[in-house]
C-alpha cells in the first residue's frame, strides 16, 4: 500500500491539505530553521521583515475561505486606543475587525504557527515575547488606515506587529498598499502590495505605517506579539 496516500486518506481533513501540526522544535526541518534564522536576522538588522509566503498554501487557502465565509455582523468597526479609551474614527481607520481565537480549527492552526514563530524568535532574539493576539481586518472599498504606530501610548506591551495578506489576484490599481515609514522621516521605506500569502513583520513601536486607500475589499490578519507587563511589576531604574 502507498503509505503516503494512506496517511492522506485517514488524516482528519478540516480543509484541503491540512495536516495536524507538530510544532515541537525537533520537528522543524533544516528549511524552517533557516527561515526562522533569516527572519531573526532581518528583524535584528533592519527591525522589519517582508516574507513573500512562508505558511503552507493549504493554511492560507483555509484562512481565506474561513474569512470570506463570515458575515458582516461578525465584524465590528475597528477603534483606536484601548479599553475605556476606544474611539471609532472613520477618518483615521475604516476597517472592520474580528478577533481570532482557538475555537475554529483553521484559526487554531494559524495561532499554532504564530506560537511556533514566537518561540523561535524568543530563542534567537531574546525578546521575551509572551503572547500573540490577532484579528481579521476587512477594509471595504474606499477604506484606509492613516499613519500610526501600533504600540499604544503609555502601554508598550506590543512589541512585534505582523500582517498576513489574504487577497488573491491583487493588482496595482487595487491600491491598499502598506506604507512602512522609518522611525524618523517622512518618506516610506517600503510599499507593500497586500498580495495573497505575503507577511510583513515589524517592530511595533519603531515603524509608523499606514494603509493606503483600497479600491477593492482588502483582507488581512493583523497581529501583535506582546510582552507581559501587566503583573504590576515596576520597571527597574536605569
Ligand atoms: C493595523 C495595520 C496594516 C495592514 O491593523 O494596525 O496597520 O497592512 N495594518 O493591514
Ligand atoms: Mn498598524
Amino acid at each position: 500500500m502507498n503509505l503516503c496516500l494512506f496517511a492522506v486518506y485517514i488524516s482528519p481533513l478540516p480543509f484541503p491539505g491540512h495536516r495536524p501540526l507538530d510544532t515541537s522544535s525537533s520537528a522543524l526541518g533544516q528549511e524552517s530553521q533557516d527561515l526562522y534564522a533569516r527572519i531573526s536576522a532581518s528583524l535584528s538588522e533592519r527591525g522589519y521583515c517582508l516574507l513573500p509566503s512562508w505558511l503552507p498554501a493549504g493554511l492560507i487557502d483555509a484562512l481565506f475561505i474561513h474569512f470570506t465565509s463570515l458575515d458582516e455582523q461578525d465584524f465590528k468597526e475597528a477603534a483606536i486606543g484601548r479599553e475605556s479609551n476606544q474611539l471609532v474614527n472613520p477618518f483615521i481607520r475604516g476597517d472592520r475587525i474580528h478577533w481570532l481565537d482557538r475555537t475554529h480549527p483553521v484559526t487554531r492552526d494559524y495561532l499554532d504557527w504564530m506560537e511556533n514563530l514566537r518561540l523561535e524568535l524568543n530563542k534567537r532574539l531574546f525578546l521575551g515575547l509572551f503572547d500573540y493576539e490577532c484579528q481579521y481586518a476587512w477594509y471595504p472599498p474606499g477604506a484606509f488606515y492613516k499613519k500610526h504606530l501600533d504600540a499604544f501610548q503609555g502601554n508598550t506591551n506590543r512589541i512585534l506587529s505582523t500582517v498576513l495578506y489574504l487577497n488573491p489576484d491583487w493588482q496595482p490599481q487595487d491600491g491598499g498598499e502598506l506604507l512602512l515609514y522609518p522611525p524618523a522621516g517622512d518618506d516610506p521605506i517600503e510599499t507593500v502590495s497586500p498580495q495573497y500569502g505575503r507577511m510583513a513583520i515589524f517592530l511595533s513601536n519603531e515603524f509608523p505605517h499606514e494603509v493606503a486607500k483600497t479600491n477593492k475589499a482588502r483582507r488581512s490578519i493583523a497581529g501583535w506579539f506582546r510582552v507581559n507587563n501587566s503583573l504590576g511589576t515596576v520597571d527597574p531604574p536605569r
